[in-house]
């Protein structure tokens, strides 16, 4: 079988020979057999932020119900313009949701039995009882809003930092589109994804027939960032891709530009320059765990691209764009869910990685993860 796999590969080839070389010295038994380590079964670390929910999904005096990796989260907005803050969704009494509670200034009420918490997590009022008398409350998570995310620090809060800039979405140079949806698969396959341009047959009836050409990687504990220049060998250039690329071309070729894939852990990346030292597209995309066994996932993809000379045109051509990125988006979404099926039937990663970058990334997320154990959590008065 692995022997199968070296003669495919060869007369194909759209790899640099190095990279080449490095895919045949590959010890035939790795290639084949499944990693010790089932990468489908490794955790998103909760120490770092994930986003929740968009700032639009929830309206003052609301609340939103939510989750990370299997825990309720409730996110709760004060009427008043006060900070979005979140606490575990589930009322310390009788464990109903807080989010169908009532908010009420910057607390939530339970539509149960009245129980109240602010947004440390406290319970401030149980209507009949004595203030003296009050129970323990809920856990609160660290939340911020920004760039029209709402994001919660699931993990240990004393190891808490602040969150870094979502990739350009706040840059006013940057038109951006926000979208993503949940996924029926790992987070991990959504990586492997974004990270392989090797898939680009998938999009042949989006993209015509380019051809990635890999130049090289780079890598740190916790990050990979992937080069690409792409050639287009058949075919004219899509409308929507000529929208993102067009204007900031100039006099270069398509085969100068340039794509950087990073993976930032838990974050993802994408840049395209087209001349000069600014990207012209910008994706910045996170992927939130949403149930235990973390088979879904919650994508939060942030694409900003640099406004052109002529002022409006952009705004025109944004239809187009949000079709090409949605129909891109879907057959992505169909390809992993595919993944994470053949995944549940076999009960094992099969997968053959032939790309070392992509076999570096998977290193990369198996050693930044941690692997999903069952938690039954203690009752709040023995935390
Ligand atoms: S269940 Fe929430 S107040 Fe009783
Ligand atoms: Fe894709």
């Amino acid at each position: 079988m692995g022997h199968g796999i070296k003669r495919k590969l060869a007369p194909h080839h759209t790899f640099p020979r190095g990279l080449m070389s490095e895919i045949l010295d590959l010890p035939t038994r790795e290639l084949v057999q499944p990693p010790d380590i089932d990468l489908r079964r490794i955790g998103s670390h909760p120490d770092h932020w994930y986003p929740l929910a968009w700032s639009k999904e929830l309206k003052p005096g609301k609340t939103y119900a939510a989750t990370f990796a299997g825990d309720p989260i409730v996110l709760i907005r004060p009427k008043d313009g006060g900070a979005v803050f979140a606490l575990e969704d589930r009322c310390a009494h009788r464990q109903v949701p807080l989010s169908k509670g009532v908010v009420e200034g910057c607390a939530v009420r339970c539509c149960y039995h009245g129980w109240t918490y602010d947004a440390s997590g406290k319970c401030i009022d149980v209507p009949y009882l004595g203030k003296d008398k009050l129970p323990n409350g809920v856990r609160a998570y660290p939340c911020r809003e920004q760039d029209g995310l709402i994001m919660i620090w699931p993990g240990d809060p004393k190891l808490m930092t602040e969150p870094g800039p979502l990739g350009s979405a706040h840059d006013k140079a940057f038109k951006t589109r926000r979208f993503g949806k949940q996924v029926r698969c790992h987070y991990t396959f959504m990586h492997e994804n974004l990270m392989d341009m090797n898939h680009q047959f998938l999009h042949r009836r989006q993209m015509g027939k380019i051809a990635p050409r890999y130049l090289g990687r780079r890598k740190g504990e916790d990050w990979i960032e992937v080069d690409y220049s792409f050639a287009r060998t058949e075919g004219s250039q899509p409308l929507g891709e000529a929208l993102i690329l067009s204007s900031r071309r100039g006099v270069s070729k398509a085969s100068q530009d340039l794509m950087t894939i990073r993976t930032e852990y838990p974050y993802q990346t994408l840049r395209i320059w087209t001349s000069g030292d600014e990207p012209v597209m910008h994706l910045w995309i996170a992927y939130t765990p949403v149930d235990a066994e973390q088979k879904f996932n919650r994508t939060f993809g942030l694409l900003s691209v640099r406004r052109p000379k002529i002022p409006g045109l952009l705004d025109i051509a944004w239809p187009a764009l949000v079709w090409f990125t949605e129909r891109i988006f879907s057959e992505d979404r169909e390809i992993v869910e595919m993944e994470q099926r053949a995944h549940d039937a076999q009960g094992a990663d099969w997968n053959v990685e032939v790309f070392p970058p992509i076999r570096d990334l998977r290193a990369l997320l198996a050693a930044n993860g941690q692997p999903i154990v069952p938690v039954v959590r203690p009752p709040v008065e023995a935390r």
